[in-house]
């Protein structure tokens, strides 16, 4: 009889969601949150056929060395720059990651960003927590509409679509700059105009970046780019930290330059920059846009299904990206 190949996730998801492997796999479950060094990521690795992982266990060549039974890695997330796509092919390991599942719950989270820091929530909230509120101001706390203002996302896959979509409802004409141009009939539904990246930055009131991080988009918002905003522009981003210069980003903030951000991802996370931290115009969460239970559920399910389906247990359930 041969035995069944065994499978490991690195974090806590869902039971119940995870059991549909047990026909087939072993499967060992991480009962708790762990940042694996990278030597112990590389001995969880060489244990296993198929691996479940989060964007913090960084998957590169280091990692994969003893891995020589390993044949896929599913990731728990739309976005794949933690695994090293070009290391994982020399070693002939497929890598998957959970496309679609994610779009509206990242779609809303990044209209609660735009709107919470254009209404100054979150300082808001810090001040009446500090029992600073004794008396209701008429001109206390004043924020911007942002109806009928101009929308630009940079980026726009589905997420960024996503996004497009719910703009009508708050009347916004929408700019988007992307690597290709989409087909009209997708412009035409999501009521969106393509423009260049500078047309963008110069003309939008609203910023919000969708986009993937990789080598050509690391910075892609930077001190230059910040320049060209206009300085009541508010800026959201749900992609991923590297794609901001967070520096930059905190002294334009400080300075004036930009009236506002909403940020749900930072370079070098779960660090934050203190320049950052000791601002008030700018919203901060720990990259969480995904984080309902039902979206969750439906990330462990596609990672689940792919691991299945690479072993010849059912259809394939997400975009892998190779
Ligand atoms: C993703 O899926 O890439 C998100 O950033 C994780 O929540």
């Amino acid at each position: 009889m041969t035995s069944k190949p065994s499978v490991w996730v690195s974090r806590p998801t869902f039971p119940d969601v995870v059991a549909r492997l047990e026909p087939h796999f072993h499967v060992s479950a991480e009962p708790e949150e762990t940042k694996f060094t990278s030597a112990e990521l590389a001995a969880k690795l060489a244990g296993c056929d198929a691996a479940i992982v989060g964007l913090k266990e960084r998957v590169g060549a280091t990692e994969l060395a003893a891995a020589k039974r390993l044949r896929i890695v599913a990731n728990l997330a739309v976005g794949y720059d933690n695994l090293d796509l070009a290391a994982l092919g020399a070693a002939g390991i497929a890598a998957s990651n959970t496309a679609d599942v994610l779009n509206e719950s990242v779609a809303d989270y990044a209209w609660a960003l735009l709107l919470g820091a254009s209404r100054r929530m979150g300082a808001a909230e810090r001040w009446l927590r500090a029992g600073k509120w004794h008396a209701t101001e008429f001109k206390g706390w004043l924020g911007t509409d942002v109806r009928g203002r101009t929308l630009g996302i940079l980026g726009m896959g589905r997420i960024g679509q996503a996004i497009a979509r719910r703009a009508q409802g708050f009347g916004m004409p929408v700019l988007y700059h992307n690597r290709s141009r989409l087909p009209e009939a997708t412009e035409r539904e999501c009521r969106a105009s393509y423009v260049g990246k500078a047309t963008l930055l110069r003309e939008s009131d609203c910023i919000m970046l969708v986009l993937p991080l990789t080598p050509e988009t690391r910075h892609a918002i930077g001190a230059a780019e910040l320049a060209q905003m206009k300085s009541t522009a508010v800026l959201v981003n749900v992609a991923r930290g590297g794609i901001v210069d967070d520096a930059a980003l905190a002294a334009a903030l400080r300075e004036g330059r930009l009236a506002a951000a909403g940020l749900d991802v930072f370079e070098g996370e779960p660090r934050v920059h203190p320049d950052l931290l000791a601002l008030d115009n700018v919203l901060l969460s720990p990259h969480i846009a995904s984080a309902t239970t039902d979206t969750r559920r439906a990330m462990t399910s596609v990672a689940v299904d792919n691991v299945l389906a690479f072993f010849g247990h059912g259809p394939h359930a997400g975009h892998p990206p190779n």
